[in-house]
């Protein structure tokens, strides 16, 4: 089994970061210098993925712009000396092979993975979310595809989270592997669970290898949670069908599509970038300072 496609979901409405996200996509904020997409798309190809596809929606044809090319902008930088720059530019747009598809509808995502079927074909894919940053350690993406391939079934992304949030994502059944300490084999999982639903504190959080049997079950799967077509709801039937894994990565996430998450995730890299790291720690020094008088 080799994983060499991967689907970035990115078709959300951004409810949560109005109004900002009204006109500007949630996936394409800055985090200090690049969109968050970008960071997403590098965790991609750094593990091996060749070819991408985006999935959008009829508001967000700015993602395509950014990974295109801007020979204006270009050529402009060349002429005024500007080459790091110019090439900077050039080298996001050839970064990766991206795809870029529209979802007319917003049914959830379980229905956004569903429209990847003629992409991924009959081929195991990667999902990244497209407002989910992971920072330290190793691509998540590629901790999963080495479980997948090593299981030669799906695998997700999963980590421990407080039990007073867990409501916030899933909540998965396991079962322990002979001879692992990260993976952990699939029984169940919920979407957003009731406190009597809780299976355990482990949750999926952003990446997914998947077989394309997934396919077969997201086309029957009826609307759960919020009337949406959950992607989780199609993993519990998948683990009934076929192995699946949960992987306990390393690395730390980052919501990007929330309020504090956004700003949290800022912080973390504005405060390791060389551009502002030093400038950062002094202002928030000073203003800790201001803050104790
Ligand atoms: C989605 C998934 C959920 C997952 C979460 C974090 O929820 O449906 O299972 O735990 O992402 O990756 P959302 O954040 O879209 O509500």
């Amino acid at each position: 089994m080799k994983v060499r496609k991967a689907l970035i979901p990115a078709a959300g409405l951004g409810t949560r970061m109005l109004p900002e996200t009204k006109t500007v996509p949630k996936e394409m904020l800055p985090i200090v210098d690049k969109p968050a997409i970008q960071y997403v798309v590098e965790e991609a190809v750094e593990s091996g993925i060749e070819e991408i596809l985006i999935l959008t929606n009829r508001s967000k044809a700015v993602m395509e712009d950014y990974f295109d090319y801007h020979p204006e902008l270009e050529s402009k930088l060349r002429n005024a000396g500007r080459i790091a720059e110019a090439d900077m530019l050039r080298k996001v747009a050839d970064m990766a092979h991206i795809t870029f598809m529209r979802q007319k509808q917003t049914l959830g995502l379980g229905h956004a993975v569903l429209c990847a079927r003629r992409f991924a074909g009959d081929e195991p894919f990667a999902v990244l979310l497209g407002d989910d940053i992971m920072k330290n350690g190793p691509p998540v993406t590629a901790q999963l595809i080495r479980a997948a391939e090593k299981y030669n079934c799906s695998a997700v992304g999963a980590r421990h989270v407080p039990l007073d949030v867990i409501h916030k994502y899933c909540s998965l059944r396991y079962e322990d592997v002979p001879g692992e300490e990260k993976i952990k084999r699939l029984l169940a999982a919920i979407e957003k669970p009731r406190p009597e639903q809780v299976y355990t504190d482990f949750a999926i959080l952003g990446r997914y290898v998947f077989t394309p049997g997934i396919f077969d079950v997201l086309e029957n799967q009826m609307p759960g949670y919020g009337g949406e077509i959950q992607l989780t709801d199609a993993i519990d039937g998948l683990a009934r069908r076929e192995k699946v894994m949960a992987v306990d990565f390393d690395g730390r996430r980052f919501d990007t599509g929330s309020m504090t998450g956004y700003l949290e995730t800022v912080l973390e890299y504005a405060l390791e970038s060389p551009k502002t790291g030093k400038w950062l720690r002094d202002y928030i020094l000073k203003k800790a300072e201001e803050f104790e008088k």
